[in-house]
């Protein structure tokens, strides 16, 4: 296992997205995310967008988005299910269609703890939408990602990972009895493993996994003396 340590960005638990733009500009920069009208991939989009990158929203509901979007500039809206391969290949095809590069790829969509349910392949929802979707995506942008000399690609794993391994004998609950947060765990597992294959193979090295920061923990970092560290108790609150 690769030993953790911190980034020394000098930014934790208390740091906004605005905070680490400050007044950096981003004019220019191609980023496309998924799931980036609603929860942490909205007020990302939102960060983003306002410092003048152009941002590719990919969303199950066009219409949803753009009411969750309505008045911020800097942004189009195409539909992508991740549980879909077929919409996902579409939406990497239109997004290849304009021949311009992508800079930077946020593959930040998930489901947690869904009821079992499957997928038209048979494959367990939560590992289908949150690792193989991406995983498809990030494969079929590569033309894009290339272009760009050095695109960042950003997946979102969780602090949920430590709920589950990836169980090589049986990843879509066949044979094994479905627990939505072990399922939850393992696909949050193939992220960051994901994230950590893509640098290994990759030397441009411009690859992470990250998890976010829950409320909760943010709530524990506003506490006076609280350390600015996020938490690693184990709690049943959000992963
Ligand atoms: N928030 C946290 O505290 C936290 C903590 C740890 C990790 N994370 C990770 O951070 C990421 C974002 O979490 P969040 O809290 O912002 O989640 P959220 O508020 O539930 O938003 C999830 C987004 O993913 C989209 N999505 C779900 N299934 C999809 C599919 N099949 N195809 C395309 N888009 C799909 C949703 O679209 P719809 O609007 O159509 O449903 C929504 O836009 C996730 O990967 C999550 O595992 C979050």
């Amino acid at each position: 296992m690769t030993p953790q340590m911190p980034l020394g960005t000098g930014f934790g638990p208390r740091s906004t997205a605005r905070d680490v733009l400050r007044d950096r500009r981003l004019d220019g920069l191609r980023v496309v995310i998924t799931g980036g009208s609603a929860g942490v991939g909205l007020e990302t989009t939102r960060a983003l967008a306002s410092a003048g990158a152009n941002v590719r929203v990919g969303a199950r509901s066009q219409a949803k988005a753009r009411e969750a979007l309505a008045g911020v500039a800097n942004v189009e809206i195409d539909s992508l299910d991740l549980a879909d391969p077929a919409s996902i290949d579409a939406f990497a095809a239109r997004t290849l269609a304009s021949d311009r590069p992508v800079q930077v790829l946020l593959n930040n969509a998930g489901i947690m703890a869904v009821p079992l349910s499957r997928d038209a392949r048979g494959f367990e929802s939560q590992l289908a939408t949150n690792h193989l979707g991406h995983f498809q995506l990030t494969a079929r942008l590569w033309p894009a990602l290339v272009a760009a000399r050095g695109a960042r690609v950003v997946t979102l794993s969780s602090r949920g990972h430590v709920r589950g391994a990836i169980d090589l004998e049986d990843p879509m609950f066949v044979r094994r009895p479905y627990d939505k947060w072990v399922a939850y765990g393992q696909s949050k597992t193939a992220n960051a493993l994901f994230a950590q294959a893509h640098r290994a193979r990759y030397p441009c090295k411009r690859t992470c996994a990250l998890r976010p920061v829950t409320r909760w923990e943010r709530r524990k970092a506003r506490r006076p003396g609280s350390g600015s560290g996020p938490s690693t108790s184990n709690t049943n609150r959000r992963p």
